[in-house]
Order: C-alpha cells, then structure tokens, then sequence
C-alpha cells in the first residue's frame, strides 16, 4: 500500500507504484503549506553548508531562546527534537503510562509509541454526526480508566481543534495529558487555543509542536515540547545528544522571525480551506469541517467505491490522496486531502470529478452488472489488465490490486 511506513509523502513508494518520477506526483497526501519554506531556508543553505564541519549546540540555546520569546514562556520549559515525532516517542517513554487514551481517529503515532513503551490503548471514538469533535462525555470513561491522555489539538486526520470548555474540563481533571499541537500555527487565533503557557508551569500538560508543517520543511526535522522545567530535564537526559542538527537549528531560528510568511499563509488558508471544502461537497463528497489545512472526506455509500480505488487511479494520473481508512474508527471510504494552491487545488477537483461522473456512468449504464458478487477492486483490476500498464500491478508494491482484495470486500462499509 501507498502508506507502506505509515504515512502520506511517501514518494518513492508512489513512483513505484504509479510510475511516474518521484519528484512529479502533486502531493495531497501530506500536509505541508504549499507556500514552500520561508526564503531564509534557501539563505541558510547557501551560506551555512561549510559550517555543517562543526557540531550542533547540544542545547539549542538559541532557537530555545527564540521560542522563550515567542511564546512568552521561559526557555527552561522547552525541549527541541528532531521533528514532533521524536518527542512524541521520548515523552511516552517518560510518563511510562499503563493505560493511554487516545481519540479513535487521531495519528498513529500515538498508538506505536504507547505500545513500544509497553502501555495499552483507551479508544475515545469520534462521531462522524458530530462532525468528530471530541465532547465531554466522550471522555468520561477516560478519567476513570487512563493514566494518559494523548490528544491531538487540531486532531489528525480531522482537523478539529479541542472545543475550548473540553480543554479546560481535561486541565483540571488532574489527569496527565499530551497535547500534540503540531498543526496548531495555522489557526489565526492560535494563541487562543494553544495550551503552551499553562504546559509550561502545570506538571500535567505537554505540549508537543512541530515546526515541519507550518514551515515546510519535513526533511529537516524540527519541532519541540513545552512541559514544566523538572520533566524537560528528564526528557532532555534521555534524548539522543546532537538530536537536532546544526542546519535544522539555523533554520529554526530564521523562520521564527518571518513574520510575513505567517501573515501570507493564513491568508491564503483562510481562501483556500474553504474553496476547496466547497468544490468536495458539491462532487456529492461528505467533507468534515476543519479547523486546518487538510481535509477529511468520504465517498457516498452508494457509489460503491473505496478510498483505495479513487486512490490509484488519481494515483495513475500522479495525484497523491491520503487512504484514511487507515486510521482506525474511520471506514473504506474515508479519504484525506491536504490544502494545497489554487491551481492544485482546481486540479484535484477536476480528475475527481472526472472519476466520480465516469464510474457513476458506469454504474448507471449496468457496466458492472453481473459482478455484484465481485469485490468492486477486482472490477478496476478487470478494466485495468484489459487496458493499460498491467506491469504496474505487478510491481511488488503492495499496491497490487490482488494483493488489496485478499483484504476483502471493499465495498464493505
Ligand atoms: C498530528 C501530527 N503530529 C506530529 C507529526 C510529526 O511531525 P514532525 O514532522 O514534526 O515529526 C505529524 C506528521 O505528520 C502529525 O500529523
């Protein structure tokens, strides 16, 4: 499968599953801002590769410095990693917790960290007629049964933030919980929000951000937590020394200060989320609202078509889309997108639009008749071997369609 490690943006899987250049696909499966890194990352390159003979600051003194500044809150209670997800690791690892509970869909690598460290998971299952917005009473359960809540804040895949008066009920529940705030510097208001200030004084709430969204830049590895002094301490003896590099911590540093870069992003977000939310709701798609820069959608069950499906074959035509039926709590037909550009944007629209009216003909016109017993995969692979590049399903990806529909029917919702 495309998220053969887990994740969207991978794409030498996708060069090997779909046969074109790597570096050709328009990307919709990871969520970068399409406004690319600020122009300082291109600076920095230039002129700092020769420093790259000297080692890192082992402390980050200064992009720790920045962030102090930034936030307003002392540098003592922030730790730098090499993206999110080494401190989403380390701080599992700290807090050791038996039982953590983790909302049913969020990212998984919450779930991969909790079992490395040994712990069990608590579902917390989000309601699609809820528009997946964690609610109060879906965390009652929680307090009792969890020594660990591991929340994301906006959630991924579904963009939604922790409604104000649940995160106050969950700070004062006296459980521990982690805030993973990764996508939080593309809300506007995110000072609003974001619980930095309180992870930095209360020895109950951490806050993990990642500087590769926002910034784009994932290929560099940046991001940090937020705790009180004495668990920053802990965290930071067990961390890998040099952890952060040298080029990630310059980078840091000058992006912080790209206040224009900040101004231009939510501009376009706040344009483009909303176009393209539209634009999926009337192909017939059940867009979720989102809070952020990616979309979550599903297929109308009586189209009969998997996110699989409509994913390699936007996937043939170099359009990456993001299976999230791979989260768990979410069904076969649950796909997310990222926001990217307008002209990206309009793209997607129009194959999936493409797609949807050339299979809904399809449908209409009995094409499929007599294959109703038959996984819908196996049809596409039918029509696919008959006419076009049977090589690529063959290509030991785990993106053979055989391969696929020995995981069953996928029509099954
Ligand atoms: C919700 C969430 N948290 C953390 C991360 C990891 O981010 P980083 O690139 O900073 O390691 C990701 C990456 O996709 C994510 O989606």
């Amino acid at each position: 499968m495309l998220e053969r490690y887990g994740h969207g943006g991978d794409l030498l899987t996708a060069s090997e599953a779909f046969g074109h250049p790597a570096d050709k696909f328009l990307d919709f499966s990871s969520n970068m801002n399409p406004l690319g890194p600020p122009s300082a990352v291109e600076q920095i390159m230039l002129t700092h590769w020769r420093d790259i003979v000297k080692y890192p600051d082992p402390d980050v003194r200064e992009l720790r410095s920045k962030l102090s500044h930034k936030y307003d809150i002392p540098a003592e209670s922030i730790l730098v990693g090499n993206g999110a997800a080494e401190l989403i690791d380390l701080v599992v690892k700290l807090l050791k917790p038996s039982v953590t509970g983790l909302c049913r869909p969020s990212f998984s690598e919450y779930e991969e960290a909790v079992h490395q460290a040994g712990g069990r998971i608590h579902s917390i299952p989000l309601q699609a007629e809820h528009s997946f917005i964690l609610r109060s009473e879906d965390l009652i359960s929680s307090y009792d049964s969890c020594d660990l809540l591991f929340l994301g804040h906006p959630n991924n895949p579904t963009g939604q933030l922790i409604p104000r008066q649940v995160i106050e009920e969950l700070v004062s529940s006296g459980k521990r919980v982690v805030l993973d705030e990764a996508f939080m510097d593309f809300i506007p208001d995110e000072r609003e929000h974001s619980m930095i200030k309180l992870a930095a004084v209360n020895k109950d709430v951490f806050v993990i951000r990642s500087m590769t969204k926002f910034y784009s830049v994932p290929g560099i590895r940046l991001g940090f937590i937020v705790a009180h002094p004495d668990w920053i301490r802990k965290l930071k003896a067990m961390q890998v020394q040099w952890s952060v590099n040298y080029l990630a911590q310059l980078i840091g540093c000058a992006v912080l200060d790209d206040a224009d870069y900040e101004r231009k992003s939510r501009e376009w977000l706040a344009v483009e989320a909303p176009w393209l939310a539209n634009e999926l709701t009337k192909l017939g798609l059940r867009v979720t609202n989102s809070d952020v820069n990616f979309l979550l959608f599903s297929f109308p069950e009586e189209l009969r078509l998997t996110v699989k499906e409509v994913q390699r074959e936007m996937g043939l035509k170099g359009i990456l889309i993001r299976d999230a039926s791979l989260f768990e709590g979410l069904h076969d037909r649950y796909c997310r997108v990222a926001v990217r550009l307008r002209a990206d944007n309009v793209q997607l629209v129009s194959e999936l639009r493409g797609m949807l009216s050339d299979h809904q003909n399809k449908l209409l016109s009995g094409h499929y008749a007599g294959q109703e017993d038959e996984p819908l995969e196996r049809v596409f692979h039918d029509r696919q071997v008959d006419s076009e590049q049977p090589e690529r399903l063959e290509n030991g990806t785990g993106l053979n369609i055989n391969d696929m529909s020995k995981r069953g029917n996928l029509r099954e919702s």
